[in-house]
């Protein structure tokens, strides 16, 4: 049972700011860039702090405590902890990590690829004078539909290698050598470079009116479900929960640990980073308008679309040093993606390594190479769309049930109150049994909406007009496989059985 793992050696981080820089590293991510400074415009400017800070303290920060003190006291990672709990929930400890890593991993370090291509695109701006044909037409050549696979697209598989080789080479270093080592340098590098790229971009004219659209608040908006639920949604990706990542970070603490400071830390890290990225995307978005004569609605994108298509634009108008700013640009999603997706390796790592005690290098090179031939799926030409319907279920689905059970299984039947006096222990902490009925019955109730409200909209209007088949077959059952391979792992000996 996972209890006698306290009888192999386990890895530690080697400082405690290790620790912190690389679970920011796992939380700040494409989606800090991407994603969150595109939602607050949408969502009513700077008055989507208020439900984004909500659903921090309501759900992210209760969340991320419970995460970081489970792998704390259990010193297991995701399977492990569960089991603890009780052999029955082992599976669900599988399920986050399988759909973590035979998931979101697969496609994300397609889009770090692609930030690679464009970094080396950036040297000669040779994105041209057309980044939004450039970019479907001639760099992903996109097909026509999901199964309409095309050939792969030799650039992105060469950058592609080049991901998955160094998401192996750092997690084979292992925690202390590898993790920690590469989390400090990526993390300062990545504040400098974003802080350089701020204040440069809030330099440029237009870059006012920029920011006035990103953060003019729009009280109104508040009225609406929809900006609540994106809030809460986002959250939780962006702080990286329900993939047993953090539970698998903080079981390499040691005995005496600040588990409320540190959850408290990372998570905030992480919101003002993207708030403040956010300064930079809208700030040389406002100065695009400003040049091409354009209103500022008309350039504003999100995702994919922001950062390949919008920046691209926006960087060839700039009047001097335009290939550094590209160059800086794709180098922080580069970073921020990278930091990510080796937290997605060691989730899994760790959990095959506590389970059956085979060595960490064999695991890491193993799953490296599966991991980056799963990935070539999303290099052919339907890549952009299978990632994106992949991405909707996942997230929209896969994160939100993980979580939800998580809450559950921990609250109800475990008992939020262990957890709690445990955190307390573990430092003079003094958390409030307010935080028992978070964990019981307020994040069960807010991700159960957001589940039934994601359910609801699935079925008025399928996914983004993709044929309603192919999201049955590319999405629901992702999640049902990877499910049945967590129950399937889930009911195999432990190695390290006494
Ligand atoms: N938190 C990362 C981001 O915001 C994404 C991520 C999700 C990373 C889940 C790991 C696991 O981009």
């Amino acid at each position: 049972m996972p209890k006698t793992l306290l009888t192999h050696h386990r890895p530690q981080w080697r400082t405690h700011i290790g620790f912190i820089l690389a679970a920011i590293g796992s939380a700040v991510g494409l989606g800090n860039i991407w994603r969150f400074p595109y939602l607050c415009y949408k969502n009513g400017g700077g008055a989507f702090l208020i439900p984004y800070f909500t659903a921090l303290l309501v759900v992210g920060l209760p969340l991320m405590i419970l995460e970081i003190s489970l792998g704390h006291k259990m010193r297991g990672s995701a399977p492990a902890a569960f089991a603890d709990i009780s052999p029955h929930w082992e599976w669900l400890g599988w399920w986050q990590v399988i759909f973590v890593m035979f998931g979101i991993v697969l496609y994300y370090s397609v889009v770090i690829a692609w930030c690679l291509n464009y970094f080396y695109f950036s040297f000669n701006l040779s994105w041209g004078h057309n980044p939004n044909h450039f970019f479907f037409h001639q760099f992903l050549a996109v097909s026509k539909g999901p199964f309409d696979w095309g050939n792969i697209r030799p650039q992105i598989l060469f950058s592609l290698g080049i991901i998955w080789f160094l998401n192996w080479l750092i997690v084979f270093l292992g925690v202390e050598k590898g993790l920690e080592r590469a989390n400090k340098i990526f993390m300062p590098l990545l504040f400098i470079l974003t802080g350089f790229l701020v204040f440069w971009s809030l330099r440029l004219p237009g870059a006012r009116e920029g920011l006035e659209v990103y953060l003019r608040p729009d009280f109104d908006k508040l009225k609406q479900v929809g900006v609540w639920l994106d809030a809460f949604s986002q959250i939780f990706f962006t702080l990286s929960l329900g993939f047993g990542i953090m539970i698998a970070y903080a079981s390499y603490l040691p005995r005496r640990s600040q588990i409320l400071k540190d959850a408290t830390s990372i998570s905030l890290v992480n919101c003002f980073f993207s708030i403040f990225a956010g300064l930079g995307v809208f700030a040389i978005l406002g100065y695009m308008s400003y040049q091409s004569h354009q209103p500022i609605d008309k350039v504003v994108t999100q995702a994919v679309g922001l950062a390949f298509v919008s920046y691209p634009q926006a960087i060839s108008l700039l009047p001097a040093f335009a290939s550094l700013f590209g160059v800086v640009f794709f180098g922080i999603l580069v970073i921020a993606g990278l930091s990510s997706s080796i937290s997605i390796m060691e989730a899994f790592t760790s959990a095959v390594i506590d389970k059956f005690n085979y060595r960490r290098r064999s695991v890491v090179s193993v799953l490296a190479v599966s991991g980056f031939l799963g990935s070539i799926i999303f290099a052919t030409q339907a890549g952009l769309l299978l990632l994106d319907i992949v991405d909707h279920f996942l997230t929209q689905y896969g994160l939100v049930l993980a979580g939800l059970l998580e809450a559950l299984v921990v609250g109800w039947f475990w008992g939020a109150e262990k957890l709690r006096s445990h955190i307390n222990s573990a430092a003079q902490a003094s958390l409030p049994s307010f935080w028992d009925w978070t964990i019981k019955a307020i994040i069960p109730f807010t991700l159960g909406i957001l589940f039934i409200n994601a359910l609801i909209k699935e079925f008025s209007a399928p996914y983004g007009q993709y044929p309603p088949l192919t999201l049955i077959l590319v999405g629901r059952d992702w999640l049902l496989f990877t499910l049945f391979f967590a129950v399937v792992i889930a009911a195999r000996r432990w190695a390290n059985k006494e």
